[in-house]
């Protein structure tokens, strides 16, 4: 049923290219589910470069933020025995598929590009399976945001919230003023994005017990009472068509003033850009309040998985160097709303808000306040992941209080551990 949902497309910008007289550098099917305006924007500059370079380019886009639906199809494509040979990858689920030996090892393109010097330990962590290259970061994205469309924020006092309670005093006004004050789509991964950010605002410490190393205390405690208190808190400012809206339906809505801000990844600013605005101007972008100084993140990078073909291995290493360049790494990144992966590529191409996610992003790896997203795939395996996910957006729907929740949190990470 995935396999005949999916799209596949061959790009005629590498058809393109070939036809003007380029000799073919192999050919890549990308399985991945960047399909929104902007992701789709983005996806173009990687796609230009790779027909630059030769390299043809099967498109496999499936769609659903967060790539749950994605990584379904993968696993459809591995079990008929024709696995795609380059995927969009999150986290926990590189180290899944390394663990069962279905990824290339790129060791020799990164050790002649010097990857080892300039991508940060937090993603090496998932690129890096037993000491070996098996992905290419492409990215960094960060959970902790929130979009404010900037008009609604001045009608609302003009001062962006810091705190819960700044926060809350400006969805009232927002309310008061007649739209919606939080715009969002109930899909289990979004309520988790949010859920990522309150965790977060209640400390460092607090964030790494409960989502990275699951201590039971944290999870099932007052503190985590209150998370879930917060979460009702929050869900009573979106609207009432909210259930299973789209990431990026929600970001339009900020975007047009239809709803007054979006808590979301920064690949939101994707969308904002994509419809001519402004950071600063048009929209603004703060932390999650109560989360500046910490930030947690997400990765995207492209996994090769093995292939026989020794045209398609090279087209895979191709790809993985692409990906790795520090002007491709600029030019993507601007538009896809992210920071690059590697550390040594300037910000001047990059909005404020760009620049503040560059900034924030070295602030929190130096002081030790960096933490994977558990919403993305980068606290805990899928499997727990999974769990947490039921039981944020049970709550979320009205089905736990916030005692229940934090009990069924324990019980759930109990039972998929
Ligand atoms: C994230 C991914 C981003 C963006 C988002 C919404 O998991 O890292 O690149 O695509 O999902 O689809």
């Amino acid at each position: 049923m995935f396999m005949k949902s999916v799209l596949r497309i061959t790009v005629s910008a590498a058809v393109l290219a070939l036809g003007g007289g380029m000799a073919s550098a192999g050919n890549v099917e990308v399985l991945h589910w960047w399909t929104s305006g902007g992701e789709a924007a983005a996806l173009n500059v990687l796609k230009d470069d790779l027909a630059s370079k030769g390299v043809e380019w099967q498109d496999m886009p499936v769609a659903g933020g967060g790539g749950e639906a994605a990584m379904t199809a993968l696993r459809a494509r591995v079990t008929a025995g024709n696995a795609p040979t380059a995927v969009q990858m999150l986290g926990f689920d590189i180290r899944d598929w390394a663990a069962e030996g279905a990824l290339a090892n790129l060791d020799d393109v990164a050790t002649s590009e010097g990857w080892d010097a300039v991508v940060p330990d937090a993603l090496k962590a998932f690129s890096k399976y037993d000491g070996h290259w098996v992905a290419a970061p492409v990215n960094v994205h960060s959970t902790n945001w929130v979009w404010i469309n900037k008009k609604a924020l001045d009608a609302a006092g003009g001062k962006a919230p810091t705190n819960w309670d700044e926060l809350i005093a400006v969805l009232d006004a927002m309310k008061a003023n007649g739209i919606t004050p939080l715009a969002h789509g109930g899909q289990a991964w979004q309520d988790a994005t949010i859920f990522d950010a309150v965790v977060l605002s209640m400390g460092n410490d607090f964030y790494k017990a409960s989502m990275i190393d699951l201590d039971e205390n944290a999870l099932g405690g007052d503190t985590m009472v209150e998370v879930f208190n917060r979460m009702a808190k929050l869900r009573s400012y979106v609207d009432d068509n909210f259930s299973g809206r789209d990431w990026n339906l929600a970001s339009a809505m900020v975007i047009n003033g239809e709803a007054g801000m979006q808590m979301m990844g920064d690949w939101a600013k994707g969308e904002f850009l994509r419809a001519d605005q402004v950071p600063g101007k048009d929209f603004v972008c703060i932390r999650f309040p109560g989360t500046q100084g910490s930030v947690t993140f997400n990765s995207d990078q492209f996994a090769m998985f093995k292939v026989n073909d020794p045209e398609a291995q090279k087209a895979q290493k191709l790809m993985a160097s692409a990906v790795m360049s520090p002007v491709f790494q600029s030019a993507f990144n601007v538009v896809k709303g992210s920071v690059p992966a590697r550390t040594d590529v300037p910000n001047d191409a990059f909005d404020d808000c760009g620049k503040k996610g560059m900034a924030d992003l070295a602030e929190a790896n130096a002081n030790g306040s960096l933490f994977g997203s558990m919403a993305h795939g980068h606290a805990v395996p899928a499997s727990i992941k999974n769990a947490m996910y039921d039981v944020v957006t049970a709550h979320f729907n009205g089905e736990y209080d916030a005692k229940e929740a934090a009990a069924e949190l324990v019980a759930a990470v109990a039972d998929a551990k």
